[in-house]
């Protein structure tokens, strides 16, 4: 599809190792180079405040996630690259989300349901050692998505659940404010959360099993020679399944290499000389990307410039777009024209056209706010599609259209209300 846009953030919380590369960076970095597509990624320091109380930490993280991202083949020109603290408006718009925002269907987020199942589990109170923070991390993120209106976002199967609530978010909002936010759809790799670490479980931080992608080879080296593998010896034929080894072998080589190592495994190549075979081809792949990190690591004002420019291109979408949003939910200046509260009722709740023929074989609307006040009644038409298209015509221009079909009108209803009704539809249009 033509147009599309697509975004997703790394939290600043630690450094990237294979699994982030493999599940995140190079998806995106790939996403970003397909034509017609409008790429915003950034890093998520704000998330990063939810984990990490070491400031040091949150600051060289984002160094190196930044780096990272680049030495990898991100284009900053070509795509929107940023820091989402940079971002004013985030946070601003995460309050107003908040307050759309069930606090149930927060309840029910996996991150804060595993917290609060620990507690009880260890006979604790539910919510301690909770922060707020934990708590709305999903609707910051929806602030994340919708801010920029994204219809895909690559992410980690985890992160699912947290995609399907801004949906729900977006929706509650675009319900009584109008139609403003896109829904967006979640988009996962398949073998990406398969990616296993140096003990054969998913590589993550959290079960200390990660290998950084850039260390340097030599170590490098020893943490692939360090992977858990079965005791079978030289000569035995070894099975590729449930292997870590071959499995981080297959997210970085060609089908045919991966084809050409499954035999050896049957062949009963030795450990040893499989694990080297994985070291260089994980090495081949990174040596070009490392030295361009190490150098970028080495200029750090750099980076700071290329993300601060980042942040003027979003904030170039994300100002204008707050504003529009403040106005409509009644955040607004005062020496513009206050709206009466009826209205403003009016407004919330949906106002309907109604289509319908008649005895005398014509075909008539009308337009019903949702207390069934009639607004608008049209004289008959001759055909459904005439009455239709008398109906679009005022959907999009809203109130303009009114001159233009004043002949086919029969009742006009107060013409505040009308507006405010119209208004509406022009909205959901825009
Ligand atoms: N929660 C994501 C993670 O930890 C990071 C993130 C924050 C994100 N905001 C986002 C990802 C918006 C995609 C879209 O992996």
């Amino acid at each position: 599809m033509k147009n599309q846009r697509v975004l997703t953030g790394i939290t600043t919380s630690g450094t990237p190792h294979l699994g982030n590369y493999v599940g995140s960076v190079r998806p995106s970095v790939r996403f970003s180079r397909q034509p017609g597509v409008q790429s915003f990624y950034f890093l998520a320091d704000y998330h990063a405040l939810i984990k990490v109380g070491e400031p040091a930490r949150v600051q060289r993280s984002t160094l190196e996630i930044a780096a990272t991202w680049l030495a990898c083949g991100l284009d900053p020109e070509r795509v929107t690259f940023y820091r989402q603290s940079d971002i004013p408006e985030i946070p601003e718009l995460s309050w107003l989300l908040t307050c759309v925002t069930g606090k149930g269907v927060l309840n029910r987020a996996h991150a804060y349901k595993a917290s609060v199942d620990k507690n009880n589990a260890a006979g604790m109170d539910p919510d301690a050692g909770v922060t707020a923070g934990l708590f709305m991390y999903p609707v910051l993120m929806a602030a994340d998505i919708l801010m920029f209106n994204a219809h895909r976002v690559p992410v980690g199967r985890d992160q699912i659940q947290h995609i399907e609530m801004a949906r729900d978010i977006a929706s509650s909002f675009n319900h009584l404010y109008g139609e403003h936010f896109t829904l967006p759809e979640a988009e996962t790799e398949e073998h990406v959360a398969l990616l296993p670490g140096l003990d054969g479980r998913k590589m993550s931080k959290s079960y200390d099993n990660t290998i950084p992608l850039f260390v340097p080879r030599e170590q490098l080296r020893k943490l692939i020679m360090g992977i858990v593998t079965d005791s079978r010896a030289p000569g035995e034929p070894k099975s590729t399944e449930g292997s870590a080894l071959f499995q981080l072998y297959q997210a970085f080589a060609s089908a045919e290499e991966t084809a050409a190592l499954a035999k050896a495994f049957a062949d009963g190549i030795a450990w040893g000389d499989a694990k080297q075979t994985l070291f260089e081809r994980l090495d081949q792949e990174i040596t070009p990307m490392r030295e361009l990190y190490n150098e970028l690591m080495q200029n750090p004002a750099q980076i700071e410039k290329t993300l601060l420019a980042g942040a003027d291109k979003a904030r170039a979408i994300a100002t204008p777009f707050t504003a529009r949003l403040r106005e409509a939910v009644g955040l607004r200046r005062l020496d513009s024209a206050v709206s009466s509260v009826a209205t403003k009722q009016a407004k919330a709740s949906a106002p309907a056209f109604k289509q319908y023929r008649e005895s005398d074989g014509q075909f008539y609307f009308k337009l019903v706010d949702a207390d069934g006040t009639l607004l608008l009644q049209s004289t008959g038409f001759a055909s459904g599609k005439d009455a239709a298209q008398a109906i679009a015509q005022l959907q999009q221009q809203g109130a303009q259209a009114l001159t233009a079909l004043q002949e086919r009108l029969a009742v006009q209803g107060d013409s505040e209300a009308l507006a405010s009704a119209l208004s509406h539809f022009g909205a959901q249009a825009a």
